[in-house]
């Protein structure tokens, strides 16, 4: 696992807290011997604005909304497990001579700038996984390094601190819905997945081999530019045509509510083939190697008829994540018949709230 940042402080029961750019979620996990459930899960929406790319814009607002998910969701927890996401995480595979680790340390501190748009690593929080052997050279190691700039980091920290709470562990969002997979599919060595987060501002895709990363990329297109597109055609505000992307129009007809379906599918067109794109390319640089499914999450994951839209695009059996198959959940904390909807929506919280202090 590749964390920017880790407290060690003791506390071993931690809370995954996504933060995206249109709504924070909490997942609250219960683990034991009987494996994991989801005790309580909770989302609150975030004005626009506050989070830009990744970036924290406004503080003050997102440690109000902090506050307010814990109360809301009851949550007692105090430590919290989030992520980077955007353009404020960097994620860099490359290759190096074979080297053992202290001496890996210590190259990239000195040379990261080679590898990594920093001038100075002291101001970076980063870190890195060997990956294994170079497929072409075994003299050479593939390695992943994310970083983030020091700055960034401790803007999220702060803001938790002024909401009374806490953060211990800073995941990387490409890398969240992997431990979900990790925990919840069944999967062999050679076996390759992509997995797809389609959010409000960032669709983030990583495919993976064997449970491992081989291949990460995101891009700046998600469910915002589909309620754009509407606002767009129907003539309304951005918040009116939010509410009928989800909801549905009010009042509408049977063939009303057929026409926006499939704009809506028509408006993500752009997304999928953004996703086609990456997929084409990951497959004619990995010598073609055979993908067994696409699974999707992120809330715009819901839209109708998209897993068997991108299903028939990328020739591949495409499917909402399902973060139930092995883990548990409160049937009186969850609203258990919403339970379809929760499932893509929660997927990044749950795949934090699965985290432990030192379970690297
Ligand atoms: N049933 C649905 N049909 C279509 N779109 C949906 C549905 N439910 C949610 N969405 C869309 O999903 C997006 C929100 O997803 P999510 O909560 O994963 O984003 P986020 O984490 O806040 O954003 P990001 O990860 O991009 O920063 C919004 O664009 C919303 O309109
Ligand atoms: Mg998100």
């Amino acid at each position: 696992m590749l964390d920017l940042k880790e407290v060690f402080s003791g506390k071993k029961r931690l809370v995954g807290l996504d933060i995206g750019s249109s709504s924070l979620k909490l997942a609250e996990l219960i683990s034991n011997s009987k494996g994991h459930y989801l005790n309580r899960f909770c989302e609150v929406p975030l004005p626009k604005g506050v989070i830009i790319d990744g970036v924290l814009a406004d503080a003050p607002a997102l440690a109000l909304k902090i506050k307010e998910i814990f109360k809301l969701s009851k949550c007692g927890r105090k430590g919290i497990v989030t992520s980077l996401a955007g353009s404020s995480v960097i994620v860099k595979k490359v290759t190096l001579e074979q080297m053992n680790e202290a001496e890996l340390r210590d190259l990239i501190r000195d040379e990261a700038g080679k590898y990594l748009p920093f001038d100075n690593m002291d101001d970076v929080n980063y870190d890195f996984q060997i990956l294994g052997e170079n497929n072409y050279n075994p003299n050479q190691m593939d390695i992943i390094i994310v970083a983030a700039k020091k700055e960034i980091v401790n803007s999220y920290l702060e803001a938790a601190t002024a909401a009374g709470q806490n953060i211990q562990i800073m995941d990387v969002a490409p890398f969240v819905l992997e431990t979900l997979y990790e925990t919840n599919y069944e999967f062999d060595n050679e076996e390759i997945a992509v997995i797809i987060n389609i959010g409000a501002s960032t669709t983030g895709i990583n495919v993976v081999k064997g449970g491992t990363s081989v291949f990460t990329r995101d891009f700046a297109l998600a469910g915002n530019s589909i309620t754009e597109g509407l606002q767009e055609k129907y003539k309304i505000t951005f918040e009116e045509a939010e509410s009928i992307k989800v909801e549905g129009l009010p009042g509408g007809s049977e063939g009303d509510d057929r026409d926006l379906k499939s704009s809506i599918l028509e408006l993500a067109q752009p997304i999928c083939m953004e996703i086609e794109r990456s997929i084409d390319y990951f497959r004619s640089t990995f010598g073609g190697e055979d993908i067994k499914q696409v699974l999707l999450a992120g809330g715009s994951a819901g839209i109708q008829n998209l897993t068997k839209h991108l299903s028939e695009m990328l020739n591949v059996k495409t499917e909402i994540m399902d973060p139930f198959l092995k883990i548990n959940y409160n049937k009186r904390n969850i609203d258990v018949k919403n339970l379809a909807n929760i499932k893509p929506v929660a997927a990044t919280a749950i795949g934090l709230g699965l985290r432990k202090i030192g379970d690297k």
